[in-house]
């Protein structure tokens, strides 16, 4: 397995381009189901979380070419087998991504219930309950859902959570239900709104993306579309997070400010100096970083998916700091990873006190989930001396060539195999 080597105590300094967002790619790829006309996404992310759906999709008779400026090409003319395995499923929950694609194209789908996974137990239900109001019968059997309707029928949805795939999820499918759908209490996520721009590329008929609710006029067909993927909010938040933690000096391009405000102001009452251009970021860090209150929440509001790097921050800041999570009820695995580089968290229920210390030593920590990983590589790159970060599957999953970047901006960090 995989591992990753760090000599910390490096500022990071220097320029890089951020890659295609994965959550956007993901629901991109399962919206190319919904035509049998050929959809080309370009700004594609080189990560296992994308070759892992390239397979789901081939398995079922999607054609597939890639090439190698990053553009990817998706035809599913004929679909074989509407079918998403336990084995693919397990490892990657976003292929749930098919289901509403697949019901509303073929009348039926047969797809690995998700199961529970590192950071919580993630159900399902929602998406289940918006198809069946959609009109689809649905059972739940041996581990797989199984849903069937001839012609999905528009229905009002309100979902009692907000959940980002399935808003995805039910937005693709009512594309082509009879109707207008309007769903309610919708996630506001920007790759919601990647989304219904190529939805739309594609001949669908959605207004509100980007609101908390969302019309769908559905459509008989959709037809092929080129789209470029957003740029991933995330992988930006990151390396912006690393570099602030290094006191290091960094510009990344190819990002998209407007995605990510809620981060940028943590980093600037952290004490960063940010300047924002229309696809760029500078970021710079003269001092010690000052701790930060987070409390993560559905977008516009801090990214959950931000929770574990702005920690590594607060573990070295001046001050103490209290981190709530309020989507998922067990991510906070990286905390413990943390403590064995000498940080000064404590743990209470679902919020997580961190008192800065000074400096944090090397050690060999182990990588829990992806954006955990991605925090300990930011602690790593903080501590004095050598820290080992094992299982980095995690960090390929949704991170390309993070080692590869980090050295770019003159971090010591190298793969060993
Ligand atoms: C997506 C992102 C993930 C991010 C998360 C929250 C993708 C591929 N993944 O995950 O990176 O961390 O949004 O921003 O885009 N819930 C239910 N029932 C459901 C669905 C969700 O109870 O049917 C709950 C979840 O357990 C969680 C909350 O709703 O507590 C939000 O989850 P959700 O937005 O659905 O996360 P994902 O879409 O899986």
């Amino acid at each position: 397995m995989d591992k990753l080597i760090i000599q910390g105590g490096a500022p990071l300094s220097g320029e890089i381009r951020v890659s295609g967002a994965k959550n956007a790619a993901l629901a991109l790829m399962c919206a190319g189901l919904l035509t049998s006309e050929e959809l080309t996404l370009s700004n594609v992310p080189h990560l296992r979380d994308v070759s892992t759906m390239l397979r789901l999709l081939a398995q079922m008779g999607v054609e597939v070419s890639l090439d190698d400026r990053l553009g990817l090409s998706l035809r599913a003319e004929r679909l074989s087998d509407p079918l998403a395995p336990y084995d693919l499923v397990k490892t990657m929950r976003a292929s749930i991504l098919v289901l509403g694609p697949l019901l509303a194209r073929c009348g039926e789908a047969r797809v690995s219930l998700p199961g529970g996974c590192a950071i919580g137990a993630r159900p399902v239900d929602l998406h289940i309950k918006g198809l069946e109001a959609l009109g689809a019968e649905i059972s739940v059997e041996q581990g797989y859902i199984s849903a069937k309707a001839k012609r999905l029928k528009a229905a009002r949805i309100l979902m009692d959570l907000v959940t980002v795939t399935g808003t995805e999820n039910l937005m693709m499918a009512a594309c082509l239900a009879a109707g207008t759908t309007t769903l309610e209490n919708a996630a506001r996520e920007p790759e919601v709104v990647d989304l219904a721009h190529c939805l739309s590329a594609m001949g669908a008929r959605i207004s509100g993306a980007g609101t908390d609710t969302i019309t769908i006029e559905g459509v008989k067909r959709l037809h092929g579309a080129t789209h470029r993927i957003m740029a991933d909010r995330i992988e930006t938040g990151t390396f912006l997070a690393a570099a602030a933690a290094t006191g290091g000096r960094v510009t990344l391009r190819g990002t998209d400010p407007g995605t990510l405000e809620a981060v940028l102001e943590k980093l600037r009452e952290a004490g960063a100096e940010l300047q924002t251009g229309c696809e760029t970021i500078s970021l710079a860090m003269p001092r010690r970083p000052k701790a930060v209150n987070v409390r993560t929440a559905p977008y516009p509001a801090f990214p959950t998916d931000m929770q574990a790097q702005l920690m590594a921050l607060d573990a070295v800041a001046e001050g103490t700091a209290s981190i709530t999570e309020t989507i998922f009820e067990n991510r906070f695995m990286h905390a413990l990873e943390m403590q064995r580089l000498g940080a000064d968290i404590e743990i209470s229920g679902n919020t997580a006190i961190v008192r800065g210390v000074p400096k944090l030593q090397g050690a060999t920590v182990m990588a829990t989930d992806l954006r955990a990983s991605a925090s300990l590589v930011i602690a790593g790159l903080v501590a004095e001396g050598e820290t080992r970060v094992d299982r980095i599957y995690h960090l390929d999953r949704g991170y390309e060539c993070i080692e590869e970047k980090l050295a770019q901006l003159g971090a010591r960090i190298k793969r060993v195999h």
